[in-house]
């Protein structure tokens, strides 16, 4: 294991939630369906937990958490410009765009999130014991709010775009109702929805 690497992933994941916090408020700013705007004060409220648990690993592994490596300011850069796509969306003055603006935000974040979180998980495996134990308990603690974030919000961000296109949509997506927590609950999810716009047509 290439421990600076694993200090350099670190850092950059929290840097990342703490953008993640950022990218929540102006998401729900341009959130108009309730059942969504629900979800996403719900993941903001899991994601500032995320900083808090990512700042305590990083003291538990002797890595000062407020230290900025240049791809912690990449990170940070890219969280910033997705917020301003957000607020520029939102001052445009169509709203119903700008909500699909920030699913898409929500959902290129989340991605990153989760592939972090992913990350995390198999590096605890490599770790010795008591390192291993502070990686694994945070990611134990977290993965399933990521599956959560990414695939409800891939699912809102699908049938909102359809249902701008004038197509049949499935909303709440069935992720949500469906409480998708994998890949392939999420795959099976969208078949659901694909079937009920089948019927439809
Ligand atoms: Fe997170
Ligand atoms: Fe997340």
């Amino acid at each position: 294991m290439n421990e600076s690497q694993l200090h350099e992933l670190l850092l950059q994941a929290l840097e990342h939630e703490r953008g993640g916090v950022k990218i929540y408020k102006a998401a729900l700013k341009c959130a108009r369906h309730p059942e969504l705007k629900q979800e996403w004060t719900k993941y903001l409220g899991q994601t500032e937990n995320h900083v808090v648990v990512l700042s305590n690993v990083c003291t538990a592994l002797g890595i000062d958490p407020g230290m900025q490596t240049p791809g912690c300011k990449i990170v940070k850069d890219l969280g910033a410009a997705l917020v301003i796509a957000m607020e520029t969306a939102l001052s445009a003055g169509n709203p119903a765009a700008a909500q699909i603006v920030a699913c898409d935000c929500v959902t290129l974040a989340e991605t990153k999130d989760h592939a972090n979180w992913e990350l995390i998980g198999e590096a605890a495996k490599a770790l010795e014991e008591n390192k291993a134990k502070v990686l694994a308990d945070a990611y134990e603690q977290i993965e399933d709010e990521e599956d959560e974030h990414l695939y409800h919000t891939k699912g809102w961000g699908r049938e909102l775009w359809l249902e701008s296109l004038g197509l049949q949509a499935v909303l709440p997506p069935p992720e949500e109702t469906d409480d998708a927590t994998t890949a392939v609950e999420a795959a099976r999810a969208k078949v659901a929805a694909d079937t009920a716009r089948e019927a439809h047509r």
